[in-house]
């Protein structure tokens, strides 16, 4: 358990490019934190850590965004909208999870019986206007 504070969006998006050299085939990470928190900007930070290019920004309407070019192929899914578990259950989540690239929820937390017990968790708590609480 590491708690990081982060002043700027930029720094919380450097804390991803740091975890992204942790990450390996077939991980599932499950961020959990009030809207602003911060998680999608370190999603960003990820998915450029990883080495992909592609632009980084919140799966709403299309549920599931698919990022290439990198390390491994991401999959970045956003439980927000999903009202009830029966609409997350259709994603197919279990496919994206034992495939064959990386999985980062947002509001894991909403469906957390959805997500598997090997998951790395992240926790963000927002501070103040610009401070961040991460914790890995
Ligand atoms: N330390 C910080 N870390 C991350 N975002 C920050 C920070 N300080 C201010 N912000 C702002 O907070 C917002 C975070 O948004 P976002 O990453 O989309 O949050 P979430 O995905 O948790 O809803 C952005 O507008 C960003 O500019
Ligand atoms: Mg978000």
């Amino acid at each position: 358990m590491a708690t990081f504070t982060s002043n700027s969006a930029a720094e919380t998006e450097s804390l991803g490019r740091d975890f992204a050299r942790k990450i390996d085939k077939g991980d599932v990470v499950a961020l959990r934190g009030d809207l602003g928190s911060g998680k999608t900007q370190f999603v960003k930070g990820v998915v450029a850590g990883l080495g992909s290019g592609n632009e980084v920004t919140s799966p709403t309407f299309t549920l599931i965004h698919e990022y290439s070019g990198g390390r491994l192929p991401i999959y970045h899914f956003d439980f927000f909208r999903i009202e009830d578990r029966q609409s997350a259950e259709r994603l197919g989540l279990d496919e994206y999870f034992f495939g064959d690239g990386v999985c980062l929820i947002e509001w894991a937390d909403k469906f957390p019986e959805l997500i598997p017990p090997n998951a790395k968790w992240i926790s963000f708590t927002t501070k103040s206007e610009t401070e961040r609480e991460i914790a890995t």
